[in-house]
């Protein structure tokens, strides 16, 4: 029997990890699991309306880290996962994406001795600006298993010197999650509450320090909108950080006057994926976001000067757009006029990761 800790800690792990946690449930005579919640993201519509939509189980640990610095909030998690780690003794830890309580976990089992999988390994943007950046190549660093996304991850990780056993090309498992939760997001009356209709709206979503948290850049992306808003509609389901950033800057009076604008709090995973898959374009900074409107064949508008997911570009709907208010609105002028990018659906982003990924542990009991 191999004891396997999942860890999340904010909102993108979650539809990461759901789809393991089922398939690794399939097989309770090999696995047994304990799902542990760092606290890193805690509101209700940052965490447990994905519990709930997820079908998760309740954490088997909530180590209510909450929001810091990267050092503070970093720093938690690992005083308060070594605990754990101490107590319970896992086989695995399964740590997903780039978010500080990936590496915070990370480094705890690996200082253990405790093999680590990271689910989304390999991926750079080559920009250590980011924090994501760091705690990509920090976590794969250490790193046992490591599960990539596409072929581009595999590269990357060969280039840095990764022996290629440790390196597995597994497929994209948000597109599990994306998969196995359309039917249900199909019924969501999202739409209908808000009064919208399909393909009369575009989405957005901004998170990204760069382009919330210094005032000028957050005002040029704003003063984009309320030009777009003059041709289409907009839909804004507002980060945390980004709602408190509109607040300190003052910008909060600018977005509410945008008629065309509707502003609201984030929304669950089922009324997220329909206000995707219903929209007739995605303008947004976030990661899970341009892979998801790749594999719904959306096109997307990427806020930033690099991803660390270039499949989407060179195989996706997903277009780079420099973070000045004139290129912003060019972008979607074009999208418009007709213009759209339908591109196709990169190798194994089918909905059978986690089965990939299951595979590979049963193989080593
Ligand atoms: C984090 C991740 C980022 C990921 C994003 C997904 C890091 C370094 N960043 O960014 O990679 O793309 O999550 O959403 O791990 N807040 C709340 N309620 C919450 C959570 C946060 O109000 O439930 C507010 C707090 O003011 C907090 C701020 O949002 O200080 C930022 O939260 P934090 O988790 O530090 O970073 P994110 O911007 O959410
Ligand atoms: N998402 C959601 N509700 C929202 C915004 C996003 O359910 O209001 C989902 C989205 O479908 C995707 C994930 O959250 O599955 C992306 O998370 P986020 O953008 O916070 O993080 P990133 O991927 O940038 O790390």
């Amino acid at each position: 029997m191999q004891k396997i800790h999942l860890i999340v800690g904010a909102r993108p792990n979650f539809m990461k990890m759901a789809p393991l946690y089922r398939e690794f449930s399939k097989y309770p005579e090999m696995f047994s699991l304990k799902f542990v919640h760092t606290g890193q993201h805690y509101d209700e519509r940052m965490s447990k309306f994905f519990f709930d939509d997820l079908q998760l189980p309740k954490p088997d640990a909530y180590l209510e880290v909450g929001s810091g610095t990267h050092g503070v909030q970093t720093a938690r998690v690992m005083e308060r996962y070594e605990k754990i780690l101490q107590s319970d003794d896992p086989d695995l830890v399964i740590v997903a994406g780039d978010v500080n309580s990936t590496l915070a976990c990370a480094i705890d089992a690996a200082k253990f001795h405790i093999p680590v999988a990271h689910l989304e390994a390999g991926l750079r943007s080559y920009d250590r600006t980011m924090p994501e950046e760091i705690n990509r190549l920090l976590t794969d660093a250490i790193s046992d298993y490591l599960l990539t996304p596409s072929r581009d991850a595999d590269e990357n990780l060969i280039r840095e010197g990764v022996e290629k056993k440790k390196i597995h090309f597994v497929g994209n498992i948000m597109i599990d999650s994306l998969v196995s939760h359309l039917n249900r997001a199909d019924e969501s009356q999202i739409l209908n509450k808000i009064k919208l209709k399909k393909k009369e709206y575009a989405l957005i979503t901004l998170h990204r320090p760069s382009n919330v948290d210094i005032k000028e850049n957050f005002a040029a992306i704003l003063k984009a909108f309320s030009e777009i808003a003059d041709r289409i509609k907009l839909v804004f389901p507002i980060h945390p950080r980004t709602e408190k950033q509109l607040t300190r800057f003052g910008l909060d009076k600018l977005v509410k006057s945008i008629k065309n604008l509707h502003l609201t709090k984030p929304v669950g995973y089922y009324d997220f994926i329909k206000l995707q898959k219903e929209s007739l374009f995605v303008l947004t900074d976030s990661g899970g976001i341009q892979e998801e409107t790749t594999y719904f064949r959306i096109p997307c508008l990427t806020l930033r000067k690099n991803t660390e997911r270039p499949v989407t570009i060179t195989e996706g709907t997903n277009m780079l757009v420099e973070l000045t208010t004139p290129a912003i609105v060019d972008a979607t002028t074009g999208i418009l006029n007709g213009n759209i990018k339908r591109g196709s659906i990169p190798k194994f982003w089918d909905g059978k990761t986690a089965e990939r990924i299951v595979e590979i542990f049963r193989k080593k009991i």
